[in-house]
């Protein structure tokens, strides 16, 4: 496939310029809608976005326009945290995190020290990510070093814009998959210098949490992020309230969870905490000083019965929070059905989400988050051409509750409920069609 061509798609346009609250009328400015819109796309980039018939005067005699009218299309949605590794451990049963982790995840992450287990599990991952519209993610691979260059190499040749690490790891689990202090290190910094920048990728430095690092792995992690700002941080931070208690046992010189990564200078404006369910408004406030955010995984906090995250309290300390799927956590790769878990949560909280905010969230929300809103999370002229046509009558139920619609609200309401695989007519990215529905 090349990308170096040029075709408009034409199509019901939605992308967000900026956070439209949590209102059920969204903030003035922040929608960007075109009933009948067109998206020019040029050498993998956006060339232009505007209402149909305003461009159409302004294209090349000839060009291909794919006729899209009747779906709906949105910048590709960003997964903010999700484990390749553990693509085929979704839905185990019965376990909470920590037994969880030792009787499902660690035998499966053992696998990766074989390269070819590697290599088809990635590409099958990335299947299953374009399959429903999400087109960047922040990714835990293994502790094995392998398990990444698998997972870049087939990103990079998709053209795809990823994130990931190998996961640290120098204690409490098997030996298979423990590093040490030096060796976890070394690893992480010839995978920095392979693949960190590389086309449109970029590594994220990936402490799996703290009960699986000693102090001197965590301080060696925080030298490496002090040294290189470009890079990511991801880990997972108070997700369940037995992984708290230990976490108070193997570091009783630190005040709270936070303190224990704040000590080794984890905490910045590039890392990624999974979960943080269990945090108070203080700890919530120290996250949101230095610009870090919270992935919010509510199909996984269900699954594992982790707790209901408190999704305004994080708001209301103005700390941002993503939206992530942590399969295999979590029970379902797709974006749509993480807002749907993010909707059940919201709801026993009190604290709805409307599809404006999900799909915010799914999209510019995550970008900004993880700052890579100058490349994608927007259909804007010179964003990467990353998209999902999103299909509102994919399925007989659904045609028939879109057909119900009064409000493009109400349409995108029903997609964020009842959307799925189904729902997603094509993925592009990087200006290739990359997945379409048959
Ligand atoms: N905490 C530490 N490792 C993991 C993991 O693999 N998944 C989840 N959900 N939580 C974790
Ligand atoms: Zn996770």
């Amino acid at each position: 496939m090349t990308n170096n061509d040029s075709r408009v798609l034409r199509a019901e346009l939605l992308s967000f310029d900026a956070d439209p609250g949590d209102d059920d009328t969204p903030a003035p400015g922040s929608v960007r809608h075109h009933p009948d819109g067109a998206v020019w796309i040029e050498n993998g980039r956006i060339r232009a976005v505007d209402d149909y018939a305003a461009l159409a005067p302004e294209l090349p005699p000839g060009i291909e326009v794919v006729d899209h009218r009747g779906k709906l299309i949105s910048p590709g949605f960003i997964d903010s945290h999700v484990h390749y590794v553990q693509l085929e451990i979704i839905a185990s049963y019965g376990r909470q995190l920590l037994d969880w982790l030792n009787d499902y995840t660690f035998p499966e992450e053992l696998r990766f020290a074989d390269p070819d287990h590697a290599a088809a599990l990635s590409e099958a991952f990335l299947d299953e990510l374009l399959r429903v519209g999400t087109t960047t993610a922040q990714v835990f691979c293994s502790s094995h070093p392998t398990s990444v260059d698998a997972f870049f190499a087939a990103s990079h040749r998709r053209g795809l814009c990823m994130l990931a690490g190998k996961v640290l790891m120098d204690r409490h689990a098997p030996e298979g998959l423990t590093d040490d202090v030096v060796g976890g290190i070394r690893d992480s910094e010839r995978l920095i210098s392979d693949w960190h920048g590389k086309g449109r990728l970029g590594y994220s430095l990936t402490p799996r949490f703290a009960p699986t690092s000693t102090r001197a792995q965590l301080d060696a992690t925080g030298a490496l992020l002090r040294n290189d700002e470009s890079l990511w941080l991801q880990t997972h931070l108070a997700e369940n309230t037995g992984e708290l208690d230990w976490v108070a046992e193997l570091f009783p010189g630190s005040r709270d969870y936070l303190e224990v990564y704040e000590r080794s200078g984890l905490v910045g404006p590039r890392s990624t905490f999974a979960h943080g369910i269990h945090l108070d408004q203080e700890m919530r406030g120290r996250l949101a000083e230095r610009g870090a955010n919270l992935a919010f995984c509510p199909s996984s906090n269900l699954f594992l019965g982790s707790g209901l995250f408190d999704r305004q309290a994080a708001r209301q300390m103005g700390l941002n929070v993503t939206y992530a799927s942590d399969v295999g956590g979590g029970t379902d790769l797709s974006g749509l059905a993480t807002l749907k878990a993010a909707y059940q949560v919201g709801q026993l909280r009190g604290q709805p989400l409307t599809a404006w905010q999900g799909l915010y969230g799914l999209t510019l929300g995550n970008a900004r988050a993880l700052s890579l809103d100058d490349r994608i999370g927007r259909l804007a002229p010179g964003m990467d051409a990353d998209l999902v046509v999103l299909d509102p009558a994919a399925t007989p139920l659904l045609a028939r509750r879109t057909a119900r619609s009064r409000s493009l609200a109400e349409t995108l309401f029903a997609l964020m409920m009842m959307g799925d695989d189904r729902s997603v007519a094509e993925t592009w990215a990087g200006g290739r069609l990359q997945h379409q529905h048959d």
